[in-house]
């Protein structure tokens, strides 16, 4: 199934989950409005509420809080992304000016703050502990996986482990709670929790092993975002962590040198060379591959469906993307 024939599938709720989106995007304060819409409204994937709604309806959920969870998640997700940029310094984003960039880093940081308590209001209208509980637990997790990613940046003796357990925490974590939650909404037994649970969270790692994997094989103006900004801020990501292990001798100088000192920028061409020549982008990809068969392979307990078809999709596409 490709992605028009996934958005057909899903139109009706998806556009009830815009609908309240830009409801609850409303504020007096203008500032909201103006750069809540402005990232809201930028060009974004849709990816994760677009999840809670698949999953939602491959259990055959007769609710309609799957459209409030997708709504939380989406906001959480894009407080997230507000933050980020202004952690990350980039100026970026979906081909435009990130919010940051254009609105500075206190606006953003600001406006992140009120999406994210925004998102906690919404969760207490769905009158869920349990939610409310993994919710609650998955955005402190966020907040984690970013200091730790913190602390290992300048890193160049980050291992395989660190990163596979930091991207769990940024990206896997919240993609776990956003076909999770359906489960947990629908009131679904324990295996079917677990198969969704277990889906979100091996997509999400593939997810994010692809997103490192693009920051040096895309193009800019395809992917939207800068090329080589993991490398300009000395961020030992999958790529980079495999060659220093087994490249050769100038490739890992070449590599420790800009991990520790942030100014890879420079070597970017040599680098990506280096990487490519010790078959660290095949890895990267090979792994992602492997998460997103891990994904697919949770699924085997639900019934088959056409939802359950579009999460198998949209496995496959997570992978094989250019932005
Ligand atoms: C993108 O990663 C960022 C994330 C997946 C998570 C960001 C989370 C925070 C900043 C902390 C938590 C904040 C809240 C409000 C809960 P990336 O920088 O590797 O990807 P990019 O290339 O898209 O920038
Ligand atoms: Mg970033
Ligand atoms: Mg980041």
């Amino acid at each position: 199934m490709d992605l028009t024939a996934i958005r057909q599938l899903t139109d009706t709720d998806m556009q009830a989950v815009n609908q309240l989106i830009y409801k609850q995007l409303e504020s007096d304060v203008a500032l909201i409005n103006q750069l809540g819409f402005y990232i809201i409204n930028g060009g974004g994937k849709r990816l994760r509420p677009l999840l809670s709604i698949l999953a939602a309806r491959a259990i055959d959920y007769q609710g309609q809080q799957h459209v409030k969870l997708a709504a939380i998640i989406e906001f959480i997700h894009t407080a997230s992304l507000l933050h980020d940029d202004v952690v990350d310094e980039s100026t970026l984003r979906r081909g435009r000016e990130t919010a940051n960039a254009l609105f500075g880093n206190s606006a953003s940081v600001l406006v992140g703050d009120f999406l994210y308590t925004r998102s906690f209001q919404m969760m207490t209208e769905l009158d869920s502990m349990p939610v409310l509980k993994v919710l609650a637990d998955t955005t402190n997790v966020l907040a984690e996986g970013e200091v730790l990613q913190l602390m290992n940046c300048n890193d160049p003796d980050t291992t395989e482990e660190t990163y596979m357990r930091v991207i769990y925490c940024k990206t896997a974590k919240l993609f776990e709670a956003a076909t999770l939650l359906a489960a947990v909404l629908a009131d679904a037994p324990p295996e079917w929790q677990q198969a969704l649970g277990d889906y979100g969270k091996f997509l999400g790692t593939a997810f994010q092993l692809t997103d490192d994997l693009l920051d040096y094989t895309a193009e800019t103006d395809e992917l939207g975002k800068n090329i080589g900004d993991d490398l300009a801020e000395g961020k030992p990501t999958l790529p980079l962590i495999y060659a220093m292990e087994y490249g050769d001798e100038q490739a890992k100088t070449l590599i420790k040198t800009a991990i520790e000192k942030a100014d890879g920028t420079q070597a970017i061409n040599e680098i990506i060379a280096a990487l490519h020549a010790c078959g660290a982008l095949e890895y990267t990809q090979k792994k992602a591959e492997q998460e997103a068969q891990k994904a697919i392979d949770s699924l085997s307990v639900l019934p088959d469906t056409d939802y359950k078809q579009a999460l198998i999709s949209l496995a496959h596409l997570s992978v094989n993307r250019k932005n």
